[in-house]
């Protein structure tokens, strides 16, 4: 059996070997992000603070948008703006939705190595008035991604990366990482708080061929049980991952090499939307880590990469192009220390 798996991987390895050339495949969803502006304030209850709605009534929305989102499209276009050769891999929807991804796609200079069918999905994002959101998705087509639908010969890459998915789509990121790790393609892993929630096993077997880990903070925590910063990077650094970073909305950002924890306080800035922070700071990180091998670069790239898109609307309003970037980073660096762990 075990033979059978390796001489199949070889067969599809020969596949990865030919035809154009990536830096690097997204993997993820693309869905619509609808923008719901309601205006309601927050409410606290139980030392947490909800959005309300009341049963019955009727609530006057004060605004909607319709925008392309989903972290496998977001995270496409940060790296083509950032000048990396990008494809994007993930199931579109056979729908007037699924055109206009398309449509995007080819603006941005993105090829799909991906299928087409089933319904496009979508995120309802729910504002209050304090810029506070709850999000409620359906990913639709997006989770429906079968490993057997793909053409492996378009994935020639050098780096893969994945943010979260979850059904048959983690059954084909799955396969898809054996793959990469048989061809000694490189790997990124953003997974999300309900991918780790609904399949720890799969998270942690994935982190055992992941070369650099992304998360936010209650991601880390609820992955390996501990509190402390530096607890959270060692223990999930030994799970395989060789590099990891931990974001932490507006306050510190944290990055470890099995040697120098690095330290980045964000600057103080007002946000006007955060949608697709996390995608961009992650995707933002692995480019700066690609290009220069180093991590406080990295850091810094990421950060000017998610404060350009909370100071806008919508996932990918204004991911940066690499000069941009580079000024940025070169009028208003991010404060960082180090130390050793
Ligand atoms: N309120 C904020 N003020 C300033 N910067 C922010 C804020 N929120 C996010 N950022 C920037 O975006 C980065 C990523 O944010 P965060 O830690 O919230 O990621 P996330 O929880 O993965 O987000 P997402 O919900 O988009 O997946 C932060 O490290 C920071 O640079
Ligand atoms: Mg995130």
């Amino acid at each position: 059996m075990v033979y059978l798996e390796n001489l199949i991987n070889i067969v599809n390895t020969l596949f990865l070997k030919r035809g154009k050339m990536f830096d690097i495949v997204t993997v993820g969803s693309a869905l619509v992000d609808v923008f719901v502006n309601t205006e309601l304030g927050e409410i606290k209850k139980d030392g947490k603070k909800l959005i309300a709605y009341p049963v019955g009534s009727k609530i006057s929305v004060k605004s909607i948008k319709f925008l392309i989102g989903g972290g496998g499209t977001n995270t496409a276009v940060s790296f083509s703006r950032l000048g990396f050769n990008t494809g994007y891999l993930g199931k579109i929807g056979n729908d007037k939705n699924g055109e206009e991804i398309l449509d995007l796609l080819k603006k941005e200079g993105i090829n799909f190595v991906g299928v087409r069918g089933g319904t496009t999905g979508y995120s309802v994002i729910l504002d209050s008035k304090e810029h506070n959101r709850t999000v409620l998705t359906h990913k639709g087509a997006s989770d429906e991604l079968k490993y057997g639908e793909l053409s492996l010969k378009k994935l020639k890459t050098k780096w893969f990366y994945f943010s979260s998915m979850l059904n048959d789509s983690l059954i084909t990121q799955k396969n898809l990482i054996k793959l990469a790790a048989w061809s000694d393609v490189k790997i990124a892993f953003n997974p999300s708080m309900y991918q780790i929630k609904k399949d720890i096993t799969s998270v942690k077997n994935i982190l055992k061929k992941t070369d650099i880990l992304i998360l936010n903070k209650e991601e880390a925590t609820l992955l390996v049980k501990k509190r402390h910063i530096e607890d959270l990077l060692e223990c999930a650094r030994l799970l395989g991952p060789k590099i990891v970073c931990i974001t932490d909305g507006r306050r510190n950002t944290y990055a470890y090499n099995g040697f120098l924890m690095y330290t980045l306080k964000p600057h103080d800035i007002k946000i006007k939307e955060r949608t697709g922070a996390g995608d961009a700071f992650a995707s933002g990180f692995v480019a700066g880590f690609i290009k220069k091998d180093n991590l406080e670069f990295a850091l810094q790239m990421g950060l000017a990469n998610a404060e350009s898109v909370v100071k806008y609307f919508g996932s990918k309003n204004k991911l940066l192009k690499w000069k941009e970037a580079l000024k940025k980073i070169e009028k208003n660096p991010g404060k960082i220390t180090k130390k050793e762990l």
